[in-house]
């Protein structure tokens, strides 16, 4: 698209949103492990934590920008006078810092939670930017529950936002209510109806109670959304946030469709899958896209003979470029004699003969029928066993 920059800002925010996933809280020293690893994968912004929220947050956020020096690192503040002050101090050590300032702009929000006036809505949050930029040169603003605001409403406060020194404007799909279409089109109608919306990066924030935060995000992309907000396994409140793993290779494998870079180390994807895993406690299913263990995993027979023949026949992406050692032939009683002959082989042994490979394939089969999961021990055990020899 014309006029847009052609890079796309990875904003993880793993430490704050994933971490307000109901029994997914960390130690600081924890917060920073996982944050010295999103520096290494080259995320472009780690969101640390929410400095008001408690001393402990206010303390990994420091931590993390004393000690993590490659990417910018960002504190969430409400678009109040004290959270704004904690945030600048949490990044004092920062060698790149941003404030994060949100208020909501929904109706509902803007009547029952804030039970303030649109106007006194945008008033507070003018002034909240105007402080955070007294603050810090980079001001991130989001108008929460923007999912479920009226476009006019969001063209105003954006507009103002944006004049008071906003860099980043994020739109939140808090309550993950937005359709892939229709969330694509409001990007679209916010860049081309705000007069001064060349001065900010557009930012989108999808959460997955419909599961499509990864597919409005994309959408969102597509339609000129320079920022993708997002989480290591889909982390965060309820179903969860737009999963980072999903979007970087969204990206990487479409670049026909997605015209922008992405400055991803992809390599260190199931690294950190692991580690937030582990360290959440939160288990990934085998099927999740990227990092569960099925998603490079093939048993079918004719599958599995695809892949032998060549491996783009049913892999859109390679296992080793997301971090895993390679792809997988589980063998089970799905499985080609293909597959078979070639894990046999790669165990060591070659067959003599096509008599020894079929009757061997047959007491495979037969195991198969009995056994979910065939490992290499018996296949061993097949050939230790098998009937010429006994
Ligand atoms: O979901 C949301 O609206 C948020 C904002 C604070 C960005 O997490
Ligand atoms: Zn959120």
């Amino acid at each position: 698209m014309a006029g847009l920059p052609n890079d796309l800002v990875i904003f993880d925010t793993t430490l704050r949103d994933g971490e307000q996933s109901p029994g997914a809280s960390m130690t600081k020293d924890e917060k920073l492990r996982i944050a010295l690893m999103l520096e290494k994968m080259k995320v472009d912004v780690i969101e640390a934590g929410f400095a008001a929220a408690s001393d402990g947050d206010f303390d990994a956020i420091s931590q993390i920008a004393e000690k993590v020096k490659d990417s910018t690192i960002c504190s969430l503040s409400r678009a109040l006078e004290n959270d704004i002050k904690k945030a600048g101090q949490s990044l004092a050590k920062a060698n790149r810092a941003r404030i994060h300032t949100f208020i909501a702009t929904s109706p509902i929000h803007m009547e029952y939670k804030l039970r303030m006036t649109p106007d006194q809505v945008v008033e507070q949050a003018v002034n909240a930017v105007k402080l955070a930029r007294n603050l810090c040169n980079d001001v991130e603003f989001s108008c929460e529950d923007a999912g479920r605001s009226e476009i006019d409403f969001l063209c105003r406060i954006i507009e103002q936002a944006i004049k008071a020194g906003a860099g980043t404007i994020n739109i939140p799909d808090t309550v993950g209510y937005a359709i892939p279409s229709q969330f694509g089109s409001l990007i679209e109608t916010l860049l081309n109806r705000i007069p001064n919306a060349d001065k900010a990066i557009f930012s989108v924030h999808c959460h997955n109670d419909l599961g499509l935060a990864v597919a409005n995000s994309l959408s969102a992309v597509a339609a000129g959304a320079r920022q993708v907000e997002c989480t290591i396994n889909g982390l965060g409140e309820r179903a969860g946030n737009a999963a980072l793993e999903e979007i970087v290779m969204g990206i990487k494998t479409r670049p026909d469709f997605f015209n922008v870079n992405c400055n991803i180390n992809t390599e260190i994807i199931v690294p950190a899958s692991r580690l937030v895993s582990s360290i959440t406690g939160f288990p990934v299913q085998p099927n999740k896209a990227i990092v569960g263990a099925n998603a490079f995993a093939h048993e079918s027979g004719i599958h599995q003979d695809g892949i032998l023949k060549h491996r783009e026949t049913y892999e859109i992406m390679r296992a080793e470029d997301v971090g895993w050692h390679a792809n997988k032939m589980v063998l089970g009683k799905h499985s080609g004699r293909n597959a078979f002959k070639s894990r046999m082989e790669e165990l060591g042994h070659n067959f003599s003969s096509n008599d020894e490979l079929n009757d061997t394939f047959k007491a495979f089969k037969t195991l198969a029928d009995r056994k979910h999961e065939i490992f290499d021990e018996d296949l061993q055990a097949l050939i230790t066993h098998a009937p010429d020899e006994e």
